[in-house]
């Protein structure tokens, strides 16, 4: 039997890198691109180290039609696409809103219609749980409008959804699935894989871990004063390898026999809601290390609460997550720890 082939852009990635992973521990044979411009190859080495696999791994560009179209011919048999590649920092896509948008849609599209040229017509998308917007109600489910994005970040998310459900419309044999994320933290239990901001981490948990372990000063949380329990923002923290494991559910319903809907759509979450300090509290208990920390001023762009109704992924793929927050705050500091040399 031949193993299913699946295409992953930005499988270097942190999300693209733990899905890799379970690909592989699924039956699948994945193959990677990534152009390192948002990670390195550190999350390459740890793939290898955990399944033992050499890699089948294209350097390049998503957007670039000639790069893509070399690796569609040298690959030949592609029975399907995970398209992870895609800036994903909701503060910095406020500061550089063009890049943003440059970046996500053109990756996308290139894609989409060089996938179309070489008739691999089955599709993964990263999308976000900030195609909502501030939702009216949480916890949100997939019925939920798409209200004004927060942040161009979230814009670009809508637009890729918009563009992949017209796409399909047009196009009866293509299929694709959609997976809205809420806030994946968290590293592999093995500690050999993790989240590894290239630069200052945008992100809370890399900046907790950062701080924790003294490459950070002090962690600010950002805003106080939202209209919430503690006055922090409220989001639903998903293990990464939960949320991994939800793309290899996804990738088995679409390969299989599926005629009817052509384009579906997950939420992806745990259905808690959790403070971004309650967060932090959660870390110094669970690792038992010291954190500096304090409240500042809000950032702009950021969605002040949501958690997921996951009901459909759970109905329709038979998906729902097994780690909690802790289990991911524990997993994140073993791969910091481990990442500077603290542990062996
Ligand atoms: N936060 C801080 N201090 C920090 C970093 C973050 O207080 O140093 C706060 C943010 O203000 C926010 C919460 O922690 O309230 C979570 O922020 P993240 O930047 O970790 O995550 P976001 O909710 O902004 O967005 C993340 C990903 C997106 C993804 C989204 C939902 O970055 O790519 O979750 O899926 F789309």
């Amino acid at each position: 039997m031949t193993l299913k082939k699946i295409l992953v852009t930005g499988g270097a990635g942190y999300i693209g890198a733990h899905t890799v992973v379970e690909l592989y521990a699924s039956g699948y044979t994945p193959v990677i691109i990534d152009n390192f411009s948002k990670s390195d190859r550190t999350l390459l080495e740890g793939i290898e180290k955990i399944t033992g696999k050499s890699l089948i791994f294209h350097e390049g560009d998503c957007a670039d039609r000639k790069f893509l179209k070399e690796v569609f011919e040298k690959e030949g048999d592609l029975d399907g696409v995970m398209h992870f590649a895609a800036y994903k920092s909701v503060g910095e896509s406020v500061e550089h809103p063009v890049m943003y948008y440059q970046n996500n849609l053109n990756s996308l599209l290139t894609l989409v219609e060089v996938m179309k040229e070489h008739k691999v017509n089955n599709l993964i998308f990263s999308s976000s749980c900030t195609v909502y917007g501030e939702p009216d109600s949480i916890p949100v489910d997939e019925s939920a409008p798409f209200k004004k994005a927060e942040s161009p970040y979230g814009a670009t998310k809508q637009m890729c959804e918009q563009i992949l459900e017209d796409a399909v419309r047009a196009d009866k044999k293509l299929k694709v699935t959609s997976l809205r994320y809420f806030n994946p933290i968290g590293a592999h239990p093995s500690a050999m894989l993790g989240e590894l901001p290239i630069d200052r981490p945008n992100n809370l948990v890399p900046y907790i871990t950062q701080t924790a372990i003294g490459i950070r000063k002090k962690l600010v949380i950002f805003g106080g004063d939202y209209d919430t329990p503690d006055g922090t923002c409220i989001r639903d923290f998903i293990h990464i390898v939960d949320l991994a494991q939800a793309h290899v559910k996804a990738i088995d319903k679409l390969l299989g026999k599926n005629e009817d809907e052509h384009y579906q759509y997950f939420n992806l979450g745990t259905g808690q809601g959790v403070s971004v300090l309650q967060l932090v509290k959660e870390f110094i208990e669970v690792t038992g290390v010291k954190l500096n920390y304090e409240i500042g001023p809000r950032r702009a762009g950021d969605v002040v609460k949501t958690y997921a109704n996951s009901a459909k992924v759970q109905t329709e793929l038979g998906w729902s997550a097994q780690y909690a927050a802790k289990d991911a705050l524990r997993d994140a500091w073993a791969w910091e720890k481990r990442l500077r040399g603290l542990t062996t």
